[in-house]
């Protein structure tokens, strides 16, 4: 079989991570054709690690886009560029990943949406929990096997060494929507999924520590500054252990607010949330809770799932994949190791099982996760923010159909 034709628009940390996978795991299948990012150099990094001279290299993705013959894109750029770089690929008809979150705005996602429906054709999301086995595994005891009986408690702490998210472009809530539209778009989907249902309120609140209120020069960066410090980019340990030094950004002399990823934490105008914590109420008689915050930077990546049904209950450590089973009304116990062979590689494995579902909706046309979940997650991340700003109003999930 011929390999499949991809182009990547938005080679940072997750293209380039995505990209050496394609290259490890799926050379048979996949063929990188076409790198795009408004940084060439990245591109030309990521070329010569795959050791291709026959990529092309586009600064701009609606050259790449028209100048390529493709049989399917990877969108992994900044995510408030998501929908431009989407209508690319929708209106050629490019069956595409489009990285989590779908979008900042509720505009946007709309926008995609409409994409889908006009040109009869789906996007596929890359929320990793829905690839990664130690969670398919957990849904499957609830749903499949019903060790559990009716679910009625879903409880998700997600305490994380992504300080990070006040050093790079995250930190503005306009290029990212933050950690709570980054890191709990995962989240809110997760609890949908495990609901099995939808929201129909929440009530929320959040903050940013008052630890890290600005209160340094808005231009000061961890490359121009010699104090000893905790957070000190790519020596923090969560970035050393994700091997992010690898990643690392060598075109510091850039000036530019979206791509300087070494700003001092305490660096004036980011506008993003540490922690939030937030209570849901679904359709059908589940109530669940999402506790999150950015934690570290010298700590473990923590997240935990915990779901209670009437005969019984289920706890999932996503970092070492394993299941926490009480069943048979309490009486039995399992320790289950859910995780798989590729737990050591990305997102604990869930990246080769997304690209290994890309193939086949590559194949067939058929999407897991199409931009349907994205906006839904969105939706309610929004409500989560309307929510904080109202210091915990109970908000309606109003609208059921987009
Ligand atoms: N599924 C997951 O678990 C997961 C994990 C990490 C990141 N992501 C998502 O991937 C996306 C990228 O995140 P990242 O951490 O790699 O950020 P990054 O900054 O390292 O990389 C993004 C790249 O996109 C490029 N870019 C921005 N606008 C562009 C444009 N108009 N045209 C071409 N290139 C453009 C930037 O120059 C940058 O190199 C985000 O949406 C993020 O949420 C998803």
């Amino acid at each position: 079989m011929m390999s499949l034709k991809i182009g990547i628009i938005g080679v940072g940390v997750r293209g380039a991570s995505l990209s050496f996978l394609i290259n490890k795991y799926f050379k048979k299948q996949l063929k990188i054709v076409a790198l795009c990012d408004l940084i060439e150099e990245k591109c030309n990094k990521v070329k010569k690690e795959i050791n291709d001279n026959k990529i092309n290299i586009y600064k701009n993705a609606k050259s790449l886009v028209n100048n390529e013959k493709l049989d399917g894109l990877i969108i992994t750029s900044h995510t408030d560029q998501h929908f431009k770089h989407a209508k690319l690929a929708a209106e050629k008809k490019i069956k595409s990943i489009l990285d989590k979150p779908i979008s900042v705005s509720l505009k946007d996602a709309k926008g995609i949406v409409e994409l889908e429906k006009r040109n009869k054709f789906q996007f596929l999301m890359s929320f990793t929990r829905r690839y990664e086995t130690s969670w398919i595994k957990a849904w499957n005891l609830i749903y499949n096997k019903k060790l559990i009986g009716d679910v009625y408690l879903i409880k998700l702490n997600s305490i994380v060494p992504y300080t990070r998210y006040f050093q790079t472009w995250h930190r503005y809530n306009k290029f990212s929507g933050g950690g709570i539209n980054d890191k709990c778009s995962h989240h809110v989907d997760v609890l949908r999924w495990f609901a099995n249902s939808e929201v129909v309120s929440l009530s929320s609140f959040g903050s940013r520590h008052s630890h890290f209120t600005s209160k340094k020069n808005k231009n000061i960066r961890c490359k121009d500054c010699y104090e000893k410090c905790n957070y000190r980019r790519y020596d923090a340990l969560g970035d050393a252990r994700e091997n992010l030094k690898k990643f690392k950004n060598n075109y510091s002399s850039l000036n530019d607010k979206r791509q300087i990823d070494d700003h001092c934490v305490w660096a004036d105008g980011s506008d993003i949330l540490s922690h939030f914590t937030c209570n849901f109420d679904f359709e059908n008689e589940v109530i669940g809770n999402i506790n999150f915050s950015c934690f570290g930077p010298a700590s473990e990546d923590q997240e935990t799932l915990e779901v209670v049904g009437i005969k019984g209950k289920l706890k999932l450590i996503r970092s070492t994949g394993i299941i926490e089973l009480t069943y048979d009304n309490g009486k039995k116990f399992k320790r289950i190791d859910a995780k798989d062979n590729y737990h050591q590689t990305s997102h604990f494995g869930a990246d080769i099982r997304l690209l290994k579902s890309y193939i086949n909706y590559l194949k067939n046309g058929k999407s897991e996760v199409s931009a349907e979940n994205g906006i839904k997650s969105l939706k309610i991340i929004d409500m989560i923010n309307k929510s904080i700003a109202k210091k915990g109003k109970l908000i309606e999930n109003k609208i059921k159909k987009y």
